[in-house]
């Protein structure tokens, strides 16, 4: 069977939680102009550090509470003692007047010592412990190169209720790189599943069918987080007018149904599906050359973005379970008690934004956004 001719997608038979697909086409379509929703969160967040950190984390400050802060620096943070400084770095990157809260996770490598989750969970500001296979994606060179290697530590956060967050591909070459995440949920994630029960999991920017199929259709403390430019695009925008370089990240954009089998699954108000943006920020240079990165940056309107696919759905309804509800009853914190408020109006969206020496190029560059944050 394979990942791209739809025959593993059988749709209609779907049922998230309490609601089946037959009820998405019965959802009220009255126009909203403006919508008011709690606070939401961003449960998968690149930050970087140094200078980049301040464009960046001063645009998820003005959208979201707090944020799932992913560890993959150069070099990585494996340990508490490097989330605890990596967090101070952020918070002094933070403008003056947000709240903002950064919540840091381990970056895991084959070394990774089971009493160092014991001390991530103690801090209290690691809030999980990130699973890159080795090569990957974007500084995973230092990543797992076999999880059999790290059975005492997932069992470790399994015990001490500390939550793994998974890149689900695999890296082997002989994998069409469209297949990875759909094997690597057959290769790895049902073992890990089944060995671990009590393990928290979160599949991480899911972008196929078969994902959220699975994560549908696991045990409750199964998660997945949804990217805005994984709902937006399918894989036609990597090669729109020619090579679009701003579109390529990892997982790769898939083909339309499976963006479509996203959607579903972040309309659907099932409580396993969470707003998380990846998003991924590199200098302009870094990706408009050959062997460019992978990475979309969304932060500069990622909550738009957000508000404008699930508009498109008719689906506004749901955004606050999606975006402000879900996440934070997964990892088990309090929701949000501030809210926020969107309304329709267009704006353009900035040709680039300062990163650093040079420029950091967002979605929708010079485009425009259908919804725009107007008071928070
Ligand atoms: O597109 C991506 N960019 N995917 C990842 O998994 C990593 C991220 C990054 O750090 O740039
Ligand atoms: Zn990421």
């Amino acid at each position: 069977m394979s990942a791209d001719n739809g025959e593993a997608l059988n749709l209609e038979d779907w049922q998230f939680g309490s609601f089946s697909i037959d009820d998405l086409q019965l959802l009220d379509k009255d126009i909203m102009d403006r919508i008011t929703i709690t606070t939401p969160d961003d449960w998968h967040l690149h930050l970087r550090d140094g200078e980049a950190l301040r464009t960046v984390v001063a645009h998820s400050a003005a959208q979201f509470a707090r944020a799932i802060v992913m560890p993959n620096l150069t070099p990585p943070v494996i340990t508490t003692a490097l989330a605890q400084a990596y967090r101070k770095r952020i918070l002094s990157a933070v403008p003056s007047q947000s709240l903002f809260d950064p919540l840091m996770t381990l970056y895991l490598t084959d070394n990774t010592d089971p009493d160092e989750i014991r001390r991530a969970k103690n801090s209290n500001i690691v809030l999980a412990a990130k699973y890159y296979p080795a090569g990957a994606t974007t500084n995973s060179d230092s990543g797992v190169t076999d999880i059999g290697r790290c059975h005492a530590v997932l069992q470790a956060m399994a015990d001490e209720g500390l939550p793994l967050l998974i890149h689900g591909e695999v890296t082997d070459p002989a994998i069409d790189v469209f297949d990875r995440e759909k094997v690597f949920i057959e290769r790895e994630l049902i073992g890990i599943v089944e060995r671990y029960p009590t393990l928290s999991i979160v599949l991480e920017h899911i972008t196929t069918s078969h994902a959220a199929q699975f994560v549908a259709s696991a045990r409750p403390n199964v998660g997945a987080t949804i990217t805005a430019h994984h709902l937006l695009l399918n894989r036609n925008a990597i090669f729109q007018g020619g090579v679009r370089p701003h579109h390529y990240c990892l997982p790769v954009l898939k083909r339309e149904e499976h963006r479509q089998a996203l959607l579903k699954a972040a309309i659907s108000g099932d409580p396993k599906f969470f707003l998380g943006t990846d998003s991924a920020p590199h200098e302009r240079g870094t990706k408009e050359c050959d062997g460019g990165c992978a990475g979309v940056y969304t932060a500069h309107a990622a909550l738009e973005f957000y508000a404008e696919v699930f508009d498109a759905a008719g689906a506004l309804d749901r955004l606050e379970g999606f975006a402000s509800h879900h996440g934070a009853d997964f990892y088990g914190v309090p929701r949000n008690t501030t809210r926020i408020a969107l309304e329709r109006s267009e704006w353009r969206v900035p040709g680039s934004f300062p990163y650093g020496e040079g420029q950091l190029v967002p979605l929708r560059a010079g485009a425009t956004a259908a919804w725009k944050v107007v008071a928070s």
